[in-house]
């Protein structure tokens, strides 16, 4: 993983590089579309926004994003993760939410949330990695939603 250089996103023109990504596991797809893009520039300008690209010096290898757009009080959100096919398994995707989560609890934040959905065991698996857990969400029952409380934090 030494090649692989992560940067913060300093021009919101940045997240195109999301256009039309999309990650796979078994017959799951999650694809970057319109909506979610509209909503990651909107995002993007909220105060203590972080958007973390990765990159090998020549090609794409991953985005994560974390913002304040969240009901509960000073809770930050992972809203997007992706490593590319290529890259994942190596460590990146837990590099880079790590670094989201870390700028969270250096913001003063109580917590991270996220959510994914049921079948993306990849990403759920990360989550309880990370040491969140899964949280009963009243808004959403489409999905996991899970949630890293930083007083509760061990690892
Ligand atoms: C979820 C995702 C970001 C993980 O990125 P990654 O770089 O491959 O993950 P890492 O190599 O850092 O793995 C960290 C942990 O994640 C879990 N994990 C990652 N890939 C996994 C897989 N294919 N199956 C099961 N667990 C997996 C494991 O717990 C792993 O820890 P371990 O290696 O000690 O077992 C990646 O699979 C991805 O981009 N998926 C498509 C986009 C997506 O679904 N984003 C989330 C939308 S909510």
């Amino acid at each position: 993983m030494d090649e692989i250089h992560f940067s913060k996103l300093t021009d919101v023109g940045g997240i195109e590089v999301l256009r039309g990504r999309s990650g796979r596991y078994n017959d799951f797809v999650y694809t970057y579309e319109r909506p979610t893009l509209d909503l990651l520039k909107k995002n993007f300008f909220l105060r203590d926004s972080l958007y973390l690209v990765a990159d090998n010096g020549t090609v794409f290898v991953a985005f994560c994003s974390i913002d304040r757009d969240w009901w509960e009080n000073n809770f930050f959100m992972i809203r997007e993760i992706i490593v590319d096919q290529n890259f994942q398994k190596q460590g990146i995707g837990e590099t880079i939410m790590r670094m989201c989560i870390e700028h969270a609890q250096s913001k003063g934040a109580a917590g991270v949330v996220t959510e994914t959905a049921f079948e993306n065991i990849p990403m759920q698996k990360l989550c309880i990695k990370l040491g969140f857990k899964v949280w009963d969400n009243p808004q959403w029952k489409e999905g996991v939603t899970y949630k890293l409380l930083f007083q509760e934090r061990h690892n």
